[in-house]
């Protein structure tokens, strides 16, 4: 009855997509339940497994088309990226990380974006190898301070505290302290929020005043952290904002932007991972246990390991992109089909700015390609594993791919180490094991959520 509703009111637009597979749609909201109280990406992974690398869905009255198949993804978002661009979440996002990004930008504006963005420098390995003694100096301190809280923290909150205090530390050059972190998590709050309504209502500017003082009071700092880094007489520095104001970056608002929205592009997203890869090594103790001996002699150097030794911990690498094969942190984004003509998708032609859903997480655990794709197990990436699927290849591409792969990935792939070896050399978390692996949707990125467990001394019990 509602199915022949729908076809009675969208009849004419459903010839359009009528040649791709997928549910049928009923009135007045498609297929759009079929996503409340659901993690969006593993309702992509059942259309996969029920209707094949792409499946039509309806959202409402408005068509769209759910991408898991390796080939199209890969035209999309790489060979022929020119013939879509990005749409969502440009509107959600533009209030909280401005128009100074290229996450959000298309065309030859995203082209100028992406250039210039303070990740994308000459000498960036160099910059990052300087980083690893300051950035290390931090974490061993808020490891050592929470060695004494009492009682259980939440491990993904506490994880991603830590974290954005050393992307503080790599970028500004200073931690920021527990005030800007809750600027932080005001604006990711509104993001949020909008993100999740952006494919569904339109959007209207934030009403919430918080949203704004916290705006406000968090580019009033960064621009005062540029003034005095401009400070006639100051002290060699290697964070990247003195670096970058040393080689004659001029310190506008669009650079200030850039350099803010280094947390929001990353944050979030890579201490998803690390907690992630700390609650499977919680349950893997055969592996936690090769870990420490590796890392074992990573920190007993004399000197201190620097970027190079950090990188030939091979098992500290695996460990790293198992977690983002099987916990992807960014498991679903979007792109339109051009706005102004008909493209081709699948041997089909689609009706200009058709919606396209990208999904990695069906293609993380495809058992076609992966053995035993939803166990934990960082060998597999051994002895050529990680040469046949390299990031950006199509059954692993936790970075995404094609030309828009993101620019923070160096940066995160560091931090992100870094941060795993310190935890673990310098506390052992007693995780409660008896709490599932439950997930939520923040921000654009899947995290671990209620995890509780306690940062012990290492060799107490
Ligand atoms: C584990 C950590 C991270 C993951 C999993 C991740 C994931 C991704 C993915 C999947 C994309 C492609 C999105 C798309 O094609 O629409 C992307 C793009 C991007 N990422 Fe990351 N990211 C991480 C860390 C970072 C960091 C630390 C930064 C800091 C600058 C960052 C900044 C960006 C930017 C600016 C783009 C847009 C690039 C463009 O459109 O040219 N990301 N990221």
């Amino acid at each position: 009855m509602r199915s022949s509703l729908f076809r009675l009111v969208h009849g004419s637009k459903m010839k359009a997509l009528d040649g791709f597979p997928g549910p049928a749609p009923s009135f007045p909201f498609g297929n759009g339940l079929d996503f409340v109280g659901k993690l969006p990406w593993e309702v992509c992974a059942r259309y996969a497994r029920e209707y094949g690398g792409v499946t039509r869905i309806w959202l409402g009255g408005r068509p769209a088309l759910v991408l898991n198949d390796p080939k199209l993804i890969g035209e999309v978002l790489d060979t022929r990226a020119d013939d879509f661009y990005k749409n969502s979440p440009r509107t959600a996002l533009l209030p909280v990380i401005t128009d100074n990004c290229p996450f959000i930008a298309n065309g030859a504006d995203w082209k100028a974006k992406r250039e210039s963005h303070p990740f994308r420098m000459d000498g960036l390995r160099e910059w990052l190898a300087s980083q690893v003694e300051p950035m290390r100096a931090m974490l061993r301190e808020g490891v050592r301070l929470l060695k004494n809280v009492p009682g259980p923290v939440d491990v993904t909150q506490t994880v991603q505290q830590l974290g954005f205090d050393a992307f503080s530390v790599a970028v500004w050059g200073c931690v920021l302290g527990a005030d800007v972190y809750e600027w932080f998590l005001t604006l990711g709050k509104t993001g949020d929020l909008r993100m999740k309504l952006d494919l569904m209502a339109p959007l209207f500017p934030p009403i919430n005043p918080w949203f704004y003082s916290a705006r406000r009071k968090w580019f009033a700092l960064f621009s005062s952290l540029m003034d005095q880094a401009k400070a006639p007489d100051q002290p060699p520095r290697s964070d990247l904002l003195s670096v970058l104001l040393q080689r004659g970056r001029p310190s506008s608002d669009a650079f200030r932007d850039a350099m803010a929205n280094i947390f929001f592009g990353g944050a979030f997203s890579a201490f998803s991972a690390v907690t992630s890869s700390l609650y499977s090594l919680a349950h893997n103790p055969a592996v936690e246990q090769r870990l420490r001996v590796e890392l074992g002699a990573l920190v007993g150097r004399d000197p201190d390991y620097d970027l190079e030794a950090l990188e030939s911990c091979t098992y500290l690498d695996c460990v790293l992109r198992e977690a983002l094969r099987v916990y992807s942190p960014a498991p679903l984004y979007f792109r339109n089909s051009a706005k102004d003509r008909s493209v081709s998708l699948g041997g089909q032609t689609l009706p200009p700015n058709t919606l396209l859903f990208i999904s990695n997480w069906f293609l993380h655990h495809d058992p076609a390609h992966w053995n035993d794709p939803d166990r934990f197990d960082p060998s597999r990436w051994e002895n050529g594993g990680a040469e046949q699927n390299p990031f950006g290849s199509g059954w692993y591409f936790p970075f995404g791919r094609g030309p828009r792969t993101c620019v923070g990935q160096p940066f995160a792939m560091m931090a992100m180490k870094l941060t795993l070896a310190e935890i673990l050399t310098n506390s052992r978390l007693e995780l409660d094991r008896t709490l599932p692996y439950r997930q939520d949707f923040f921000f654009g990125v899947m995290t671990p959520k209620g995890l509780k467990g306690s940062f012990r001394p290492v060799g107490s019990s």
